[in-house]
């Protein structure tokens, strides 16, 4: 295998090292932004004077040919240590000496730095992307469920009436906040290290601010031996990354339950659902199992990259090279799930009558009648031990508290009237409860509106 650093040695390398080596298998898939950095280096190599204006037209014409023929599947990469070594190598087996200047005041250190924080600053937009359309998702879907009345659990027990439309705005919201850390690590991450060289920068006139424009940084980082040895931006995409699969997780983990026989609350379109190989009446929403199984992957995957960091001395170490398989599976597994997620949540169906008539049993509306008692006067305790030896007596007769005449009440407190069946309706609970973030139709339509505010700053802020 031809490799950048001959002349040093007298021997062949041996075909194990090589292969223990190698990176091209995986890091040929910054080939574009390789080309990128060299396209943004050459340029301005030239305008400080460093090579000529000639060698410059060589080098482009060269590189956007390499470009070209890769992407239309013309030139295989194969046959060299990385991306970096296969692009120079092409680059001077196409246009001769001119490709070899290309390597002037840089280093593959370098290279590497700028590939792989070019290719994680596009796979965050995407990211950010997907999750303003699964918001955009929750908060159509929850327009039209502010009055879909279902149990809302505690350690998985009916515990107090919601809608869907609150509960796909409490995922709302932590997507929100997912969005945010996308944005905030990606305003860190982004400087451009090009121009660090090995680690030490370099003698010659370069001029990082000119590169930095080209490629589109915010500034050039401040420091060589930072610039080549930093990944801890790798760290928090991945950490952003991991508590965004725990929320789709959680969601994925909501909907098996739901779409089971015992809830029945909402069925996946045939599309995005599964069967048995042996039970013909059996569908499945493996879809869910999987995302909720790939969370598992993408905290292994973070977990690799914490550790392949951790005990390394300043500046590059190979080790840095064991980053991308991890960092590029999380990357993908991210993205492959919102992709899944989001059509999925579309063409569900929600079983409206089935969550009403699970919202009904399950005495969820307890805490309404102790509150009843409460406002005719009764101190909060008192009514809520009353309320508690009501549910008893009514579990004992398999009734539920609306199912009791008003003799039954009666036995229990002088206080309830007529009124009590009003108050005890789910409606009203729902209704009734509109504290800032509750479930009330009315405080659910504030909720999505804020979201959708957000959602139409992000498209401006886009646009611009
Ligand atoms: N392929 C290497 C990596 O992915 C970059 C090359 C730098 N290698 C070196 N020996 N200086 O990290």
């Amino acid at each position: 295998m031809a490799k950048l650093w001959t002349g040093r040695f007298s021997k062949e390398t041996d075909v194990l090292l090589d292969q223990l080596n190698a990176s091209l298998p995986f890091d040929s898939r910054l080939y574009a932004q390789d080309i990128q950095g060299s396209l943004a280096h050459a340029k301005m190599l030239a305008r400080q004077k460093i090579i000529s204006n000639d060698d410059l037209l060589k080098i482009e014409n060269g590189l956007k040919s390499i470009l070209n023929d890769i992407e239309q599947g013309k030139l295989v990469m194969e046959g060299a240590e990385d991306i970096h070594s296969f692009v120079e190598q092409e680059l001077t087996r196409r246009i001769g000496d001119p490709g070899k200047k290309l390597h002037t005041a840089r280093s593959r250190n370098d290279q590497v730095a700028v590939d792989l924080r070019l290719y994680t600053k596009e796979n965050v937009k995407i990211i950010q992307k997907l999750i303003g359309s699964l918001i955009q998702t929750l908060c159509e879907s929850a327009k039209m469920h502010t009055e879909t009345i279902m149990p809302g659990y505690t350690h998985l027990q009916r515990a107090q009436p919601v809608t869907l439309a609150h509960v796909w705005m409490a995922y709302g919201n932590m997507f929100h906040r997912d969005y945010k850390r996308f944005e905030n690590a990606y305003d860190r991450m982004n400087e451009m290290p090009l121009g660090s060289g090995a680690l030490a920068g370099t003698t010659y006139p370069i001029d990082r601010y000119f590169t930095c424009r080209e490629l589109g940084f915010e500034k050039p980082c401040d420091n060589s031996i930072d610039g080549v040895s930093d990944r801890d931006y790798c760290l928090e995409i991945g950490s952003a990354s991991s508590i965004l699969m725990m929320h789709l997780s959680r969601m994925c983990e909501e909907m098996i339950l739901w779409c089971s026989f015992e809830f029945g609350f909402m069925e996946l379109d045939d599309a995005f659902s599964t069967g048995s190989s042996i039970m013909p009446q059996k569908k499945n929403p493996d879809v869910c199992e999987l995302i909720r199984g790939k969370t598992g992957r993408v905290y292994g995957d973070l977990l690799t990259l914490f550790t392949m960091q951790k005990g390394l001395c300043l500046a590059y170490n190979k080790d840095m090279q064991e980053d991308k398989e991890a960092f590029f599976d999380l990357l993908d597994t991210v993205i492959h799930s919102l992709q899944v997620m989001i059509p999925m949540l579309q063409t569900a169906k929600f079983y409206k009558e089935n969550m009403h008539q699970a919202a009904l049993g399950g005495y969820i509306n307890a805490t309404d009648c102790a509150d009843y008692l409460t406002r005719k006067g009764m101190p909060f305790r008192d009514a809520y031990k009353i309320t508690g030896e009501m549910v008893s007596y009514a579990i004992d007769r398999k009734k539920s508290l609306n199912d009791l005449d008003l003799d039954e009440f009666h036995r229990f407190s002088s206080l309830f009237e007529e009124d009590i069946y009003q108050a005890l309706d789910l409606i009203t609970c729902v209704t009734k409860r509109n504290s800032l973030g509750g479930p009330s139709p009315d405080e659910v339509k504030r909720q999505i509106q804020n979201l959708e505010l957000f959602l139409k700053e992000c498209e401006i802020h886009e646009s611009i």
